[in-house]
């Protein structure tokens, strides 16, 4: 528990699939947004005119990353938004019938989803998974061809288990059957290089606070020619797509941050990628019997970003939270939704319902160092 030892430790954060902390080249470039005066970017005056030229710039920088044209990106408050964006114009206007999404999915496509077919406008299906969170493929596509006119919802890195998709055996299928493809991407967005030119999706997503990127703005990716409807009404900003007039700070952050996560994006990788090996390491050398939920522990084979751990010998899960809390290393037991509160993993308990012992998941950026870990486990010994 607690001692006086633990009062002068620095703090570690190892709860980045929650939030990352922003990146101060990111916070330079937004700076002078907030010092100097920023206008409507939808006045036509010449301080409006200077905003808009901003905005547009920034939206052209994040088609440029994508390989996309600017007239396919929509900013919007984050993925949350995003997310329902594409399934309320699925619902409502876009004349689908049936969403398939999977059980495993963020809670920003889940409950949308429950919440239009509690409402008797669209049938929910729900694809296979099994113990490991891989997706049943030919559960997939049974359900295709019996749904024609589908929406197809799937994430390409999960949250919590780091189970990556392969968007183009997805994609694919969904293009064979007639269904429309939208992969949140959130947890992948920056962490990943997503080529629109070459991906089979209709709707991608990226919420900046998931790559040293400012908090409250995101972006809807939508592949020209797929119509969409707005979920915000209102004014004709993004092109009557998402009425509001717009976080023009946060548009400038989200372009930085997510320049700066495609340049760097191959030293990252594999910095984290070896912090993520070393951690295995370590637990399985400390904790005999020690396991991985769902694909976390193939470093070569899921998001390299989350670990999710499962402690065989320690029943109380909120009791090794609070340790850690303690010892200022902050993680969580699920997703960031569900910490907090004693809901557990909608995640964790659909791979295996019967699955004893504390769930933790790490979750790792760019600023985490061995130094991090090696105290990690120490905390963990000494619990
Ligand atoms: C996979 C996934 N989708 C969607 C979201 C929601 O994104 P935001 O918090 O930007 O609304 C999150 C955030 O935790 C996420 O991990």
């Amino acid at each position: 528990m607690s001692t006086s030892s633990t009062i002068n430790k620095q703090p570690i954060y190892l709860d980045n699939a929650a939030t990352t902390p922003i990146d101060p080249q990111v916070w330079e470039e937004m700076k002078p947004y907030f010092e100097d005066f920023t206008a409507n970017p939808s006045s036509i005056h010449s301080h409006g005119r200077k905003a808009k030229v901003a905005v547009e710039k920034a939206r052209k920088i994040i088609a440029g990353l994508l390989n996309a044209s600017p007239s396919e990106i929509f900013f919007t408050s984050g993925g949350t938004e995003a997310d329902n964006t594409v399934l309320q114009s699925a619902v409502l206007y876009g004349g689908r019938k049936t969403i398939i999404t999977s059980p495993l999915e963020h809670h920003a496509v889940l409950h949308t989803a429950e919440a239009w077919s509690k409402l008797g406008l669209v049938e929910l299906k729900l694809v296979k998974v099994n113990e490991m969170g891989d997706v049943d493929l030919s559960h997939l596509e049974e359900l295709l061809k019996e749904s024609p006119n589908a929406l197809v919802s799937l994430m390409h890195g999960n949250n919590e288990i780091g189970n990556l998709l392969d968007l183009h055996v997805v994609g694919n299928l969904c293009q064979q059957y007639g269904a429309l493809f939208h992969s949140d991407t959130v947890q992948t967005m920056g962490h990943y290089v997503h080529d629109v030119q070459i991906l089979p999706v209709d709707f991608l997503v990226g919420a900046a606070h998931k790559f040293h990127g400012p908090k409250g703005i995101g972006f809807l990716y939508a592949k020209a020619g797929v119509k969409f409807s707005p979920l915000m009404h209102g004014g004709a900003q993004e092109r009557n797509q998402r009425g509001g007039t717009e976080n023009v700070y946060g548009m400038i952050g989200i372009a930085k941050a997510l320049s700066i996560a495609y340049a760097e994006m191959a030293e990252h990788q594999a910095y984290i990628k070896g912090l993520k090996a070393y951690f295995i390491e370590k637990l399985q050398e400390n904790f005999p019997g020690i396991e991985f939920n769902g694909r976390s522990g193939e470093v070569d084979n899921s998001l390299y970003t989350v670990l999710n751990v499962r402690f065989p010998n320690i029943a109380d899960g909120d009791m090794l939270l609070f340790h850690l809390d303690i010892a200022k290393i902050s993680v969580s037991g699920g997703s960031a939704c569900s910490s907090g509160t004693s809901i557990g993993s909608h995640v964790l308990s659909s791979l295996n319902p019967q699955a004893t012992g504390a769930a933790v998941r790490f979750s790792f950026s760019k600023y985490n160092t061995k130094e991090e870990i090696d105290r990690v486990i120490e905390e963990l010994k000494n619990r």
